[in-house]
């Protein structure tokens, strides 16, 4: 319940990444000793066109469950990603060798470690990692004794071997990859808010705790992630709040609020720190800065750095600031990019940001005057919320603040009469459309 909440929610696009997970540590190919075949039990490598195997492997490893259990947890996302072709087949040749008349296992071709590295390399840097050192293809041969191109006749080795090694994203339990748009199912009320209207949520994953804004009154209210425990956290002194987007590590909440009616064009970035409960307005959005800004309609924050990024539809252009309100910058400024953003989202060293009115997801490197790419292009709707869903994206740590939820077993603070219920089910009924693509 609570992993549902984390990856899929109120969300029309969806920009995704699977989950890597590779030892830091340094594997070293060691010398291959004698070794004795058995039938291969590893289900990792099950399709492969053979069925015996010779141990240990290279790694000096002898046990087939621990090496499948090894393949599972530290291989498997990154086989989901569908990265590469050759990556199944390079791991399985190395870590469960091909069983053959000589006493010692055949390393992979270096071909085959090549097209693997083509294609998930970029993957697995682009979440810090380096192309693990069991892998390194220089430790394979070019040619002579090796198992790859011409290992058997077996289409299942060869046959894909020279295809692109374009990505295509694939998560488990992803629904239908092939269509344009797919439509969120199984969406559950969480919290009825009664007649208020929820302009924003923040999911704090080291307390499991889900902050919401509420309008009408505004207020900002926090419960347990199944909605139980609905508690106020602050009534007064809040505007016409949202966007709001957590740093649970520094106990912080921060918030966009437009100042004025609509043709004002004026706004704030408002923090409410949790360790303390004090409420501040930590910038003021106002034409001063820049001419025609005032007009913020989604932020997102850059945890390592500790940098608010938002977009601003009157100017066009993506902004920043710290945490404490301090070093404003400019960061893109007008251009095809942003004619009317609506969301923005920041993973490792890209900021990502939807626009309606090119229908698009485009993303930049994170600083200044970095160059533009055009991600998605939907061509029957427009790219509204832009989410990232990585492990990632959730860094551990210890809360450095704790929240008392009131207790109360009702989902809801409101009664649940007629009305009310009526409203549910328009949430319930409604259609969440949404469209994933690998940010890798
Ligand atoms: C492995 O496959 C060969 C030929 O496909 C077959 O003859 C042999 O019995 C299989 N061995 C095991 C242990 O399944
Ligand atoms: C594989 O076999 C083909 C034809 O049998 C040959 O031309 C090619 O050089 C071989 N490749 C390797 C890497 O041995
Ligand atoms: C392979 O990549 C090239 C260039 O990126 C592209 O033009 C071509 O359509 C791709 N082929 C397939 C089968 O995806
Ligand atoms: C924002 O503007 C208000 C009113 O003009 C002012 O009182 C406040 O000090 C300003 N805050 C910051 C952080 O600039
Ligand atoms: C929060 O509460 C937990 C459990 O009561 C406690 O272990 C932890 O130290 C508290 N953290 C802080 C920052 O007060």
């Amino acid at each position: 319940m609570a992993d549902i909440w984390r990856r899929l929610y109120f969300t029309y696009w969806i920009l995704s990444c699977c989950v890597l997970v590779f030892k830091n540590g340094h594997c070293q190919l060691s010398e291959f000793s004698n070794g004795k075949c058995e039938p291969m039990r590893v289900k990792f490598c099950e399709n492969l066109p053979y069925n015996e195997t010779i141990l240990p492997n290279a790694l000096n490893e002898n046990d087939q469950d621990q090496i499948a259990l090894q393949l599972d947890t530290q291989y498997r996302p990154l086989v989901n990603i569908e990265c590469s072709d050759q990556l199944i087949p390079l791991l399985c040749f190395v870590y469960v060798p091909v069983c053959t008349v000589m006493a010692k296992p055949i390393p992979p071709c270096r071909k085959i470690c090549m097209q693997a590295k083509a294609g998930c390399e970029k993957i697995v840097n682009n979440f810090g990692f380096p192309w693990p050192d069991v892998l390194k293809c220089e430790n394979f041969p070019i040619s002579g004794l090796c198992v790859g191109e011409n290992y058997t006749s077996s289409s299942d080795i060869t046959t894909s071997a020279d295809q692109n090694n374009s990505v295509t994203p694939k998560l488990p339990n992803q629904p239908d990859q092939t269509s344009d748009v797919t439509v969120l199912e199984n969406v559950q009320m969480l919290i009825d808010v009664g007649p208020a209207t929820v302009s924003s949520i923040a999911v704090d994953w080291l307390t499991n705790k889900l902050f919401w804004l509420e309008s009408y009154p505004s207020r900002v209210r926090v419960s347990d992630l199944d909605g139980h425990n609905p508690t106020t956290l602050l009534s007064k002194g809040l505007g016409d709040a949202k966007s709001m987007v957590i740093d649970p590590k520094e106990g912080c909440l921060f918030w966009l609020v437009w100042v004025g009616d609509l043709y004002s064009r004026s706004a704030t970035i408002e923090k409410l720190d949790l360790k303390t409960k004090k409420h501040t307005v930590i910038f003021n959005i106002t034409q001063d800065i820049i001419p025609n800004m005032g007009r913020p309609v989604d932020m997102a924050a850059d945890l390592k750095n500790k940098r608010l990024y938002w977009v601003d539809a009157r100017s066009e252009s993506i902004q920043k600031i710290d945490y404490h309100g301090k070093n404003f910058e400019v960061m893109i400024k007008g251009g095809k990019y942003l004619r009317e953003p609506q969301s923005i989202a920041l993973f490792g060293q890209h900021i990502y940001w939807s626009d309606r009115e090119s229908q698009s997801v485009f993303k930049a490197l994170i600083g200044k005057g970095g160059k533009v790419e055009t991600l998605k292009t939907l061509t029957a709707s427009p790219a509204l919320e832009v989410k990232v869903f990585h492990q990632y994206a959730q860094p551990s740590a210890v809360a450095p603040y704790n929240v008392t939820l009131i207790p109360s077993s009702a989902v809801s603070g409101y009664k649940q009469t007629f009305y009310y219920r009526l409203f549910s089910v328009i949430f319930l009924s409604m259609i969440i459309r949404y469209v994933y693509v690998d940010v890798s």
